[in-house]
């Protein structure tokens, strides 16, 4: 094992981008930011600098942070943030995984732009548990919005109506060709016929799920959220926000041009950046002027493509990689996740938009909580998160009336290795609404899913509880649930949340408060010094 250094400069740069020329916060000057490779085993340092006017963290999507839950990065969850002029060390050893992940700003919507890749490869002399691809590529789908992201939301809190939609969706920072405007900003992946390529595929977007689709060619699917899958081939990739799919592509057609196309997922009227981000395969040896493979892309609305990717998805469950899925439950949770409405004197039409997990919408604290946790300083949060929502009722049809949105930043305790078992249940008080769920500081396997209201008698007779993928986030579909499983082996406090943008800032967030264990490695490693202070 070796330590990687990192030095973050969170810098201003302009970007043009469909025409138009803004500011933009990033990591080192570039959109797409730096990306960050290691082995399994490997400790990384990465040094942030902040030179901009905001306040700044960085979270390690998917990195589990064992007992270093202080680099997690989460804003007044893990950390106080980075403030203009300073700079923080994270600090933090890649153990148990390797694959694809990827860090972004976890501050308010600074991480539309401040984003890249993690790969993680396996410890020297251990070979994928899939045939070696002759090349590597990282792709980072990504949100482009030609107004300031910043203003967008900040407009958004005050109006309590949905932000703007973005304006385009990218493929490591290039939206497409655009009409009337510059002819080649497009990805292109070029690639030698009869070779084997691994793709590490990322949706680093805001607030759309994405279809992932290259006209002609079939992938192979091996890892998700850096955990590695039985091998599953399909003509379409299917990512919520945060999450990471490793596919094998094989040039095994003609020399020529083939379109890359990534296309938004949803499947209700809520209101979503329709457009296609468009990139090109290329054979070498192509000629000028090849003529250009086109794909048809899922309907917006295409529910059936998703469920057969989700269902398609199992953990490798080799002797090498087992899944050690908890068998035992001891904490059996069921969290109602959605959007609401509630009263606001100061907003547009009287009410703003609220999402809320069992009908409580998360209020972020000015401390960490961690910080206020470990020193044990009063006022900061409450640990009475309910296990379930007060009034239970047909989550899937016409909602009672004066079901209300609460406040309230409170966090579920856990003791440490103790088994979980959540029910994530959309409810449709406003908008059914498919919703990417990511937890923090835990891989879980995802057991069950399906459509309408969880039978609690029924439902668990289905669970998986063999071969369930592993992953960090996962969707919860529209007017349905999903069901995972974790073991709370890992001391701290860990966010869970929507990773669509639009639903954290509105409230669908809450934490889970891990408690130390008496052994010798069972409790959060002591803060480090330079931990910035609110
Ligand atoms: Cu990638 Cu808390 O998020």
């Amino acid at each position: 094992c070796r330590i990687r250094h990192y030095h973050f400069n969170v810098v201003v740069k302009n970007a043009t981008k469909l025409c138009s020329t803004k500011p933009i916060v990033t990591v080192n000057g570039t959109f797409p930011g730096p990306k960050l490779y290691a082995r399994e085993g490997d400790n990384v340092l990465v040094r942030l600098t902040n030179h901009v006017q905001y306040n700044v963290t960085i979270h390690w999507h998917g990195v589990r942070q064992l007992r270093t839950g202080w680099s997690d990065g989460p804003a007044y969850i893990t950390q106080c943030p980075i403030q203009p002029g300073q700079n923080f060390l994270y600090n933090f050893t890649l153990t148990g995984q390797r694959g694809t992940l990827l860090w972004h700003a976890h501050i308010s919507w600074l991480r539309t732009t401040v984003h890249g890749a993690i790969v993680i490869l396996p410890k020297k002399g251990v070979p994928y548990p899939f045939p070696k691809p002759y090349k590597e590529k990282v792709i980072v789908l990504g949100e482009w919005w030609k107004a300031d992201t910043e203003a967008v939301v900040k407009q958004a809190t005050q109006t309590g109506l949905p932000p703007n939609i973005s304006d385009a969706h990218t493929i490591n920072g290039h939206p497409g060709p655009v009409p009337n405007c510059s002819s080649d900003d497009a990805y292109t992946l070029h690639v030698e016929t009869g070779k084997t390529y691994l793709l590490r595929v990322i949706n680093a977007a805001v607030n759309d799920e994405l279809f992932f689709k290259i006209a002609n060619h079939n992938l192979t699917v091996v890892e998700v959220d850096a955990c590695y899958t039985k091998p599953f081939e399909t003509d379409t990739l299917f990512l919520g926000p945060g999450q990471t799919t490793t596919a094998l592509l094989k040039a095994d057609q003609g020399i020529g041009k083939y379109l890359i196309a990534i296309s938004p997922f949803m499947d209700t009227t809520v209101a979503v950046n329709n457009l296609t981000g468009i990139g090109y395969l290329r054979y070498n040896h192509t000629l000028a002027f090849t003529p250009t493979t086109f794909v048809a892309i899922p309907a917006v609305n295409a529910t059936p493509v998703t469920s057969v990717f989700s269902d398609s998805l199992r953990s490798l469950n080799s002797k090498q990689y087992p899944a050690n899925v908890p068998l035992t439950i001891d904490h059996s949770l069921f969290f109602t996740i959605g959007v609401g409405i509630n009263p606001c004197a100061t907003c547009f039409n009287g009410s703003r938009a609220v999402a809320a997990i069992n009908n409580i919408s998360f209020v972020m604290p000015t401390t960490a909580i961690l910080q206020a946790h470990y020193y044990g300083i009063n006022g900061v949060f409450t640990d009475d998160f309910p296990a379930k929502p007060a009034i239970p009722f047909n989550y899937t049809g016409t909602p009672p009336s004066g079901v209300q949105t609460m406040n309230g930043t409170k966090v579920y305790r856990l003791a440490y290795n103790s088994t979980v078992q959540l029910v994530i249940q959309g409810n449709t008080i406003i908008a059914p609404e498919s919703h990417p769920t990511h937890l923090h500081g835990s891989n879980f396997f995802v057991v069950g899913r399906g459509v309408g209201n969880f039978d609690p008698e029924k439902d668990p007779l289905k669970f998986n509880l063999v071969d369930p993928v592993e992953r960090n986030t996962v969707s919860v579909p529209t007017a349905g649930w999903t069901a995972i499983r974790f073991r709370a082996d890992n001391p701290g406090v860990w966010f869970f949340h929507c990773h669509l943008e639009v639903h954290t800032t509105w409230g669908l967030k809450m934490a889970f408060l891990v408690e130390n264990g008496r052994g010798p490695n069972e409790s959060i490693e002591p803060p480090p010094s330079d931990l910035p202070k609110c």
